[in-house]
């Protein structure tokens, strides 16, 4: 019998959203035989990932990766969105890679495909029984991508689909610079309008050798505040990492910005209270001599912030913040004392009578680099300092599946928070919501 002709491979949506999940079924497989199903993706930059995981079929010939266990692979269980979490270099690959995409106006795309047998190496030299190519987007068809040059700035709004008015949201990434667009994008596919900024390396730092200062992000916010498809009193601020030093700071002393809620991703409020940017990161880099590598060279960067100081001159006064703060931690974070800065602030958000505006998700043995859903997890991985221009390799943490589930569960409390404090009980944008 001539197995391969027959075999049926069916994934639905062919093309989703990437926090959507997907359903991979194959049938007319031999009831009872061994498959191994594959996701294969080519990154922008090249480098090839992987990820892959060994099913029997039912007696009806069926193997549902929704429904059904992966008994070995780069996931066990019954893990639906297994196959893209997992995903990791391909053997041979060189060390410290992280998925990143940085083009998204075009789709990260996964062929997927069906082995016979259980197999772990050499599926290059295979023919597969049957292969679908599924395309994932960080943006929903309607939304728009304006680049934002005027007043200096670094950035790029996205505008959900629609009329609007639509909510805002400032999107500021770690420290490591540039300009990353994915997670605005998504929040825009999701009905908020958001505006990833460059803080770090925008366009006038790199030309005059300056760090911005509080007027930079004074400026984005106006953009949102005074863009007519935008409600001006309806705008929030999410940072990950560096960038939640500045969502604290912000809330906590910002005479301009006013914000109607804040997320912080493992972030940290230990910082130099009256300080630049550029203070703020030297005196980071004064600490430096704190980090540990582990064995195999990766910088641990957590002890840099430890222990929480009790000079009030050295954090944000959180009793300060009047919005509704939503921090999001990852209790293995060996890049920043996510979680000690998170009990620190709780402590003296209670001592200030302001702690019912603070919601805590912790996450036991997930790391520092948060993603939206189903990003493949990086636990190390190569990073380029801003200011020193070093590149070393840094350990984040988490364990590969906690990690994906805190990624999931995070992301899905986090638009709740978002849409729960920005439309205020109201839901003017649920129209323009994109479903793919
Ligand atoms: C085999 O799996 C498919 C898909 O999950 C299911 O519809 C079918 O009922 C299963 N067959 C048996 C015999 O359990
Ligand atoms: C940060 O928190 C997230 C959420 O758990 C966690 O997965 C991640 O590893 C933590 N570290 C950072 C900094 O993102």
């Amino acid at each position: 019998m001539d197995v391969k002709s027959c075999v049926n491979l069916w994934v639905q949506p062919t093309r989703g959203l990437m926090d959507e999940k997907f359903v991979v079924l194959v049938q007319n497989v031999l009831p009872g035989s061994q498959l191994t199903v594959r996701a294969f993706h080519r990154c922008e930059d090249g480098h090839s990932w992987e990820a892959f995981a060994h099913y029997n079929a039912n007696t009806s010939g069926t193997v549902n990766v929704a429904e059904d266990l992966s008994l070995g692979g780069t996931y066990s269980g019954v893990e639906p969105m297994g196959l893209l979490w997992s995903l990791r270099p391909v053997p041979g690959s060189k060390p410290g890679l992280r998925m990143r995409k940085m083009n998204v106006q075009t789709p990260m795309e996964v062929t997927i495909s069906v082995y016979q047998g259980h197999q772990t190496e050499g599926f290059m030299d295979q023919v597969p029984l049957a292969s679908e190519m599924v395309e994932r987007w960080y943006i929903a068809p309607g939304v728009h991508r304006i680049p934002i040059t005027e007043d200096g700035l670094s950035a790029t709004l996205f505008l959900p689909s629609g009329p609007g008015p639509f909510p805002g949201l400032l999107d500021l990434w770690g420290g490591g610079g540039k300009l990353l667009e994915y997670r605005a994008a998504l929040l825009a596919s999701h009905g908020i309008a958001s505006l990833a900024l460059d803080y770090l390396t925008p366009k006038i730092t790199m030309k005059t050798g300056r760090m911005v200062d509080d007027q930079y992000f004074e400026t984005a916010y106006r953009v949102l505040q005074q863009h007519p498809q935008i409600l001006d009193s309806r705008i929030a601020m999410l940072g990950l990492s560096l960038g939640g030093s500045i969502v604290f700071k912000t809330a906590a002393y910002s005479q301009v910005i006013k914000l109607s809620c804040a997320v912080s991703i493992n972030g940290s409020h230990v910082q130099p209270v009256d300080a630049s940017l550029d203070e703020m990161i030297l005196f980071f880099k004064e600490n430096a001599e704190k980090c540990r590598s582990t064995e195999q060279n990766e910088v641990i960067f957590r002890d840099l912030l430890l222990p929480i100081p009790t000079d009030p001159t050295l954090k944000v006064d959180v009793a300060r913040i009047q919005c509704p703060l939503l921090l999001v931690v990852g209790e293995d974070d060996q890049n920043w004392p996510a979680h000690e800065s998170a009990m620190d602030m709780k402590e003296m958000m209670e001592r200030a009578g302001n702690s019912h505006l603070l919601t805590v998700l912790s996450y036991p043995n997930a790391g520092h680099l948060i993603e939206p859903p189903y990003a493949p997890h990086a636990r190390a991985s190569s990073f380029r300092s801003v200011k020193s221009h070093e590149t070393v390799m840094a350990l984040w943490g988490g364990e590969t599946a906690a990690h994906a589930r805190a990624q999931e569960d995070a992301w899905r409390k986090m638009l709740v928070f978002l849409k729960a404090n920005l439309y205020g009980g109201t839901n003017p944008g649920a129209a323009s919501f994109s479903k793919l």
